[in-house]
Order: C-alpha cells, then sequence, then structure tokens
C-alpha cells in the first residue's frame, strides 16, 4: 500500500505544536538498555518505523521490549539474551542498528552485526566504528556482509577520529563503559545526542565526562555495577527545526513547545538572517514567525555545533522562495541534494554543482507530484507543498514516517491542509479543521 500525501499550498500556519523525542538520541538509548542485565525504562519515545526497528533488533537478541504509546515509553528488560546477532534484514532496513556493535561488546564481548552498505544520502563508511574497537582490543572479521566482533577484554585507550562521527563516537562511548581502564575519544562528535548517551549511561552507573566536548573520558566500569534507571529522551532539534521552517515558510506565527533552544543556535541564528522572528517564551517554548518574503542566505553543514545536515533540504526549500540568491555547501554527505530535481519541479531555480547549490530564490513554488526520496528531502518536499500554489502530491510516506511523529496531524492542528491517503483508495479532500490523530479528514 503506498501513502501519499495530499498537500493543498498557501495557508499560513498559526497555532502550537510540540515537539517529540529525538529520534536519533532514541534510538542508540535503547540500544544501549542491553548494557544492563535488568529493566531499565526510556520515556519521550516517538512512534516512528526507526524506532520500531531498534525494537525488533532488541527483541532478536532476546531482550523483552514494551512499548506504551499513550505514556510515550519503552521498558525493555534485557536480563537474559539469547543472540548476540543483529540480522542484515534489519540493520538494512535502518543504519543505526549498527550501534547494537558496541552495545554488544560492552555487554559480552562478542557481536555479529550486520554491515549496513551504503545509503542513498552517501557512502557512509563505518571504518571508523571498526578502528576504534580493534582499538580497545577486539578482534574483528568480516564475513558474510557481517562483522564478527570478540574480545577477552577491552582496555581503554586513546582513539582519535579523522571526523567527528556521531555514530563511531556512539558506538565506542558504549564500547567503553566496561572496558579496563580509562578511554579517551578524541576529535568526538559534539552533538546533544552524544551528551544524552553519555548522561543515560552515567544514570545506570558509567563513568563519562567530557561529552558535548571534542574530547569524552570513559573511565570503564564493572558490568555488574551497571543498574536499572528510567530516562528521559531529549527533545529533537530536527523536527523542532522542520516545524520552525515549515511556520516562518508560510509567514505563519506558532508557539513551539518541548524544544531546547541551545540545540538550534546556528539555525536559529540564519533563520532570524532570513527575516525570522524567534522568541524565547519559556526556557523550553519558542514563538516563531514571518511577516515577510524572506531573504536569501548562504550555509555550510557542519558537524554540531554547525548548520545540521539534516536541516539542509528543508532551509534549501525556504531559500527556493527567498529574496535573492542563496548558496548551499553541504560537508558531510555525497549525494544529499536529493530533493534538487523535485523542488525544480515545482518552479525552484536551482543550479547544483557537486556539493554546492545555488538557489535563486523564486517568488512562488507551484504545486506538482513529487517523490520523498529519503527522510529530511522529504520532509523538505511537504514545506515545498505548503508554501506552493495549489496541489502537491508527496510519494513514498515510510520515509517521513522513519522520522516525524503524526506529522500530518501536528502540520494539520497548525492549520495545514494536508491529508494522507493510499493510492488503493481515491484521494479525499485536504481541510485545515483540527483533526484526530490518524483520523483523514
Ligand atoms: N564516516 C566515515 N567513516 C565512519 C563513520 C562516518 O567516513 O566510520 C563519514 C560518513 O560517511 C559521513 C560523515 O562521516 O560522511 C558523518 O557521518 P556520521 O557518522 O557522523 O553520521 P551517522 O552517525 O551515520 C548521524 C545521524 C544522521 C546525521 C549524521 C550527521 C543517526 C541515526 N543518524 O548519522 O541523521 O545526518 O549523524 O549529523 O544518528 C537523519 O536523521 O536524517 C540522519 C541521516
Amino acid at each position: 500500500m503506498a501513502e501519499k500525501y495530499r498537500i493543498h499550498g498557501g495557508e499560513t500556519l498559526k497555532g502550537e505544536v510540540s515537539i517529540g523525542g529525538a529520534k536519533n538520541s532514541v534510538l542508540k538509548l535503547l540500544a544501549a538498555t542491553i548494557l544492563v542485565k535488568g529493566t531499565t525504562k526510556i520515556y519521550n519515545v516517538p512512534h516512528l518505523t526507526d524506532v520500531d526497528i531498534m525494537l525488533n533488533v532488541l527483541s532478536d537478541l532476546g531482550a523483552k521490549c514494551i512499548y506504551n504509546r499513550e505514556e510515550q515509553s519503552v521498558t525493555v528488560d534485557a536480563v537474559s539474551m539469547t543472540s548476540v546477532t543483529a540480522k542484515y534484514e534489519l540493520v538494512s532496513k535502518m543504519r543505526a542498528s549498527f550501534i547494537i556493535l558496541g552495545a554488544l561488546m560492552s555487554r559480552g564481548r562478542e557481536a555479529i552485526v550486520a554491515l549496513p552498505g551504503g545509503c542513498a544520502i552517501g557512502e557512509r563508511r563505518v571504518d571508523f566504528h571498526i578502528k576504534g574497537l580493534e582499538a580497545l582490543g577486539a578482534k574483528i572479521k568480516i564475513e558474510n556482509g557481517y562483522v564478527h566482533a570478540k574480545a577477552s577484554k577491552l582496555v581503554g585507550t586513546d582513539i582519535y577520529l579523522d571526523i567527528p562521527s556521531v555514530g563511531a563516537t556512539e558506538n565506542l562511548m558504549l564500547a567503553s563503559v566496561t572496558a579496563e581502564g580509562s578511554t579517551r575519544i578524541q576529535n568526538a562528535a559534539q552533538e546533544p545526542e552524544i551528551v544524552d548517551l553519555a548522561n543515560f549511561l552515567n544514570t545506570i552507573g558509567a563513568d563519562i565526562t567530557g561529552a558535548g566536548t571534542s574530547e569524552i573520558v570513559i573511565n570503564g566500569v564493572k558490568q555488574e555495577s551497571l543498574h536499572s534507571a528510567e530516562y528521559t529522551t531529549i527533545p529533537d532539534r530536527i523536527e523542532a527545526g522542520t516545524f520552525m521552517a515549515a511556520v516562518v515558510g508560510t509567514r505563519g506565527k506558532a508557539i513551539i513547545k518541548n524544544v531546547y533552544p541551545a540545540h538550534l543556535t546556528f539555525f536559529n541564528d540564519k533563520l532570524i538572517k532570513m527575516g525570522a522572528s524567534i522568541k524565547l517564551v519559556e526556557p523550553t517554548t519558542i514563538e516563531v514567525s514571518a511577516k515577510n518574503r524572506l531573504n536569501s542566505i548562504n550555509f555550510v553543514t557542519q558537524p554540531y555545533p554547525g548548520f545540521p545536515t539534516d536541516l539542509q533540504a528543508i532551509a534549501m526549500t525556504l531559500l527556493t522562495v527567498s529574496n535573492g540568491v542563496g548558496i548551499i555547501t553541504e560537508s558531510l554527505y555525497e549525494n544529499r541534494f536529493m530533493q534538487v530535481p523535485d523542488l525544480r519541479r515545482m518552479g525552484a531555480d536551482i543550479h547544483q554543482d557537486r556539493n554546492h547549490a545555488i538557489i535563486k530564490g523564486v517568488k512562488q513554488l507551484t504545486g506538482a507530484t513529487v517523490v520523498a526520496s529519503d527522510l529530511r528531502a522529504g520532509a523538505a518536499l511537504v514545506i515545498a507543498g505548503l508554501m506552493a500554489n495549489g496541489e502537491t502530491i508527496v510519494e513514498k510516506l515510510h520515509h517521513i514516517d522513519r522520522g516525524y511523529e503524526d506529522f500530518e496531524y501536528k502540520l494539520s492542528n497548525l492549520g495545514a491542509k494536508i491529508v494522507r491517503y493510499n493510492d488503493e483508495i481515491p484521494a479525499p479532500q485536504v481541510s485545515s479543521s483540527v483533526i484526530n490523530r490518524g483520523e483523514i479528514s
């Protein structure tokens, strides 16, 4: 069943929206729960297909997982586990499953985890993960598409990452929690999700300092000393940025709740330079608005605290109708401009040369049928549809469902005219009335 959005563009978004737990944090927290031979409860877990995949990875290993949607919590009982294998069927669906490698090594010194392979947005190698584990003392073989990692003991050491890779920092942090002695990860990723993982690990009894800086020190503790805990995931900064863009792109005004503004400093600064207004209402509530046509800006995507690559496509959508010319340089991925052909189909004027895009703002986008090629490109096209004149159909919603919970529900509550439908029934009419979750109005 192929699901699509039908969007009737041109509505000004207004109202209030609440941001869910961070996908890129919660996936790692869930993997980390298996370090505890006990029961751990994680709150603020959004209902996303990626979360379902991680729960399947854990269940496949023998952990018992209960997802309580109403409470937005997951309870993981990892007292006894029956397997150390993360299958290709699951890892190939979601690269983040590879994080289970470090968690399994920390727990039991053995892991067999499928190699994720490339993905649409880039090559996305895992060489730093492997080299770092070897430096900690693991013996690694790659056979039949699987990483087989084993160690009689892991011993802390200094690890330097060539690039501040988020996944490698997390995998090595997880593996080092129960290593003998201290591990120092240099040129570590500094993303808020790294800090969240370190905070969670410290809550269950690990000894980690420096998370959020370029040098993280993990003093190894005994596996038996790790204990059950409850923990609440941080809000999703990329979801927050997505809604902020949707609001200013439609020249609207909205209150965004459950957001940590400090996690979006660079993005906020760029939006303000474009002419948007961002006001702090409470420590975790902001009011975002734009009255006039935005101005173009230039930016380069960079590891945190730089401009997030995960908001690049979304910001590009804003530039398509901004005043002037904007230049984007994508420095993290080789192929993260997949939204460009579809934005052009909606009337955008974009010239792309390798990892640079030059966007000349046009007055207005026009609705078209477009295809979500990955999660963030998909969200960018939805925003383009909300800004465009006429009707836009966005296909391949399974990409968007990986990272946005109740996307159309939240947008409808802000006044967007958007409905989800599937191929097999005629597309319903769109309306901007407030709807209940899952209901098509
Ligand atoms: N890299 C290597 N070798 C490695 C690891 C990474 O060459 O061993 C390269 C990658 O090829 C890439 C760059 O380093 O070009 C950055 O990759 P990184 O490891 O930092 O990214 P990741 O951990 O695979 C996470 C997020 C991505 C986000 C990036 C960058 C999760 C599940 N994913 O990926 O999120 O784009 O960090 O911030 O945390 C998304 O949510 O849409 C998404 C793709």
